[in-house]
C-alpha cells in the first residue's frame, strides 16, 4: 500500500519579549502566569520542512541542517505527542522533519520559538482545519507552538504579539496569542534589534526550569500583577509613542525577570560580568545623547539592544567602539522588528 504524503516547508521569526513571560498556571502545558507581548525578530529565523506521510503516529525522524541530533528528538516527540491530543492529523501521521536557523549554532539565542513556531506552522498547514492566512489558522498554529515552547506562540505574528488573558487585549488567551491590532505610533514602528552574544553556552538553567521556580516564589504573586499592569502601561506607549515611558518599562521587565531569578529558592543568575558592563554602557550612552534605544534581556546573559532605526549609523557606531569589547568573540547579530512566518514550499 502507498500510504499518502504530504510535503510543505516553513520558515518562521524568533521573538524578543517587552513584558515577560515567567511564570506558569498551574492546571495545563504552558499556561502563563499573566500576559506578556514581543516583538518578532524577521531576520533571525528558523527553516523548517516537512514531510508527513499517513500511518499510525506520530513518529519522527529528525534532522538539523541534514545531519541526525539525537538530542533535540525528545522534546519533538513529547511536542507531536501533546498536538496528537487535539488533531487527529498528527495522531494518524508520521513526520521526517528537517531544520535549519539562520543564525549560528552556540550564540545563546534561543532558537525554540522560531524553531517550534515553524514546526506549528507546517502542521497547521499541512492538516489543512483552517483556511491558510485565516484568523482561525494563526490562532491554531499559535495554539500548537505554544505546547513546544510557551514563548514560541508569539513567533507566528508580524504585529506585535500578546499572549495570555489581559483586559485591555481584546480575545487574549492564554491558549494561544494574539496580534495587537491597535495602530502603533511612528516613532515606536520602525526599532530594531541587535543581540550582543556575552555568552555563548550552555545555559545553567533550562527556562524550563526557571519557570518551575516562580511555583513557590515569595514574590511571584507581585511579579505577575506587575507584569498585567505593565501590558495595560506598554500597549498604551506603543499607541502613544511614549518612547521615555517604553524605554524605562522595558528595561524594567528585563530586570524583574533576572531578579526573579536571582530571588528563587534555590537562586541563581544568568547575567554576567559583561552583561551588566554593557547595561552600564547603554546608560551612559542614552545620559549623553538622549538617543532612543533600551536594552532587554531574555533568560541569559546575552544583551538584546532595542533602538529606533533612524539613528542606525549613531547606534552601529556606538555598537562598535564601546560594546563590542564585552562581545564573546565580537560576535553581535541584527533584525529588524516584525515578519511573518513565510510558507517556502
Ligand atoms: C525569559 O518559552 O523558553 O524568554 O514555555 O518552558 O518552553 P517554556 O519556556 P520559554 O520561556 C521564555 C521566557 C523568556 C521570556 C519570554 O520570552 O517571554
Amino acid at each position: 500500500m502507498n500510504n499518502k504524503q504530504m510535503q510543505v516547508k516553513y520558515s518562521c521569526p524568533s521573538n524578543i519579549a517587552l513584558v515577560k513571560y515567567w511564570g506558569k498556571k498551574e492546571g495545563g502545558v504552558q499556561l502563563p502566569a499573566n500576559a506578556s507581548i514581543s516583538w518578532s525578530l524577521s531576520d533571525l529565523f528558523a527553516e523548517t520542512s516537512m514531510i508527513a506521510t499517513q500511518d499510525e503516529g506520530p513518529k519522527l525522524i529528525f534532522t538539523f541542517k541534514g545531519e541526525p541530533k539525537p538530542s533535540f528528538e525528545p522534546k519533538i516527540i513529547a511536542f507531536l505527542e501533546r498536538i496528537s491530543q487535539y488533531s487527529d492529523f498528527v495522531k494518524s501521521h508520521n513526520f521526517i522533519i528537517d531544520t535549519v536557523n539562520n543564525f549560528p549554532h552556540g550564540t545563546g539565542i534561543a532558537s525554540s520559538a522560531a524553531g517550534f513556531g515553524a514546526l506549528a506552522m507546517c502542521i497547521a498547514d499541512l492538516e489543512g482545519k483552517y483556511e491558510n492566512g485565516s484568523a482561525e489558522f494563526f490562532e491554531r498554529a499559535s495554539f500548537f507552538a505554544r505546547l513546544g515552547s510557551g514563548s514560541a506562540c508569539r513567533s507566528v505574528y508580524g504585529k506585535p504579539s500578546v499572549w495570555g488573558e489581559h483586559d485591555d487585549v481584546e480575545k487574549s488567551s492564554d491558549l494561544f496569542a494574539v496580534p495587537f491590532e491597535k495602530e502603533i505610533h511612528a516613532t515606536l514602528s520602525n526599532w530594531k534589534d541587535c543581540v550582543l552574544i556575552v555568552d555563548d553556552g550552555e545555559k545553567k538553567v533550562s527556562s524550563t526550569e526557571g519557570h518551575a521556580l516562580l511555583d513557590n516564589h515569595p514574590y511571584a504573586a507581585a511579579r505577575f500583577a506587575n507584569a498585567q499592569k505593565n501590558i495595560s502601561k506598554i500597549t498604551s506607549y506603543l499607541q502613544s509613542g511614549d518612547v521615555t515611558n517604553f524605554i524605562a518599562l522595558v528595561e524594567s521587565e528585563a530586570l524583574q525577570l533576572h531578579s526573579m531569578m536571582m530571588s528563587s529558592i534555590p537562586y541563581f543568575t544568568l547575567i554576567r560580568p559583561n552583561t551588566l558592563a554593557i547595561l552600564e554602557e547603554i546608560w551612559a550612552f542614552r545620559e549623553e545623547t538622549n538617543l532612543p534605544l533600551a536594552f532587554t534581556l531574555d533568560a541569559g546573559a546575552n544583551v538584546h539592544l532595542l533602538y529606533d532605526k533612524q539613528y542606525e549609523t549613531e547606534i552601529s557606531n556606538f555598537i562598535d567602539n564601546k560594546l563590542l569589547v564585552y562581545c564573546k568573540n565580537g560576535l553581535y547579530l541584527c533584525s529588524n522588528i516584525g515578519g511573518t512566518p513565510q510558507k517556502l514550499a
